[in-house]
């Protein structure tokens, strides 16, 4: 991974071009967490976040959140390289009794919605007292599957970005800000 001043960063084959700074992330994440805080404040929120992508948005989340909360964290994929496989796979990693709990799913973003359709479902036959769904990011042109995303960080174009926890083959989640794919 390299940078470079014209705001570039290159990752193996590929180069991308700087979308939302540091700054603007931040300031998007404290307003999000402070929406949160107002209608979750004493419910004792379970955040879920989705890995790998959604670790990064997720422990600036909840620093953002004034009031008690928990955190879990859940394996899914339907991801290879740039594009959807097309297969949700299996639930991994979800220890605690969700009923009755209000959850917060976090999620890294949301392209077709493929993830979170399956997700919500496999949540909602935990009876939870609510699911509420935070999507750092979202492509409003690639949504196949209808989901309920109550916050959502920035709506984006339909174009493959990384940073911020979002990786290109494994590399990028450690970029402060978020870039997208220059194509040629
Ligand atoms: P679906 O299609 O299920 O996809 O809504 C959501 C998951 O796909 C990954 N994804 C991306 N990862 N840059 C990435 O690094 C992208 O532009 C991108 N679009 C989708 C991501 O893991 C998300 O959870
Ligand atoms: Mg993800």
């Amino acid at each position: 991974m390299t940078t470079n001043p014209n705001d570039q960063v290159h990752i193996r084959d590929l180069s991308f071009q700087l979308l939302y700074s540091e700054a603007m992330v931040r300031e998007r994440v404290n307003a999000l967490g402070a929406a949160l805080t107002e209608t979750h404040k004493n419910l004792n929120p379970l955040f879920i976040s989705i890995l790998s992508g959604a670790f990064v948005f997720a422990s600036d989340l909840i620093r953002a959140f004034d009031g008690d909360c928990e955190i879990g964290f859940v394996k899914l994929s339907s991801y290879k390289g740039t594009r959807s496989s097309g297969d949700v796979q299996t639930v991994m990693g979800l220890e605690k009794d969700l009923k009755g709990r209000h959850i917060v799913v976090v999620e890294d973003i949301v392209d077709t919605g493929r993830t979170l359709h399956f997700f919500h479902n496999h949540l909602q036959e935990q009876g939870p007292a609510s699911i509420t769904t935070v999507a750092f990011l979202r492509k409003p042109s690639a949504i196949e599957f209808p989901v309920p995303v109550e916050y959502v960080g920035f709506d984006i174009e339909n174009k493959f970005v990384v940073g911020y926890g979002l990786d290109y083959d494994g590399l990028g989640r450690n970029i402060p800000g978020v870039y997208q794919l220059i194509e040629e």
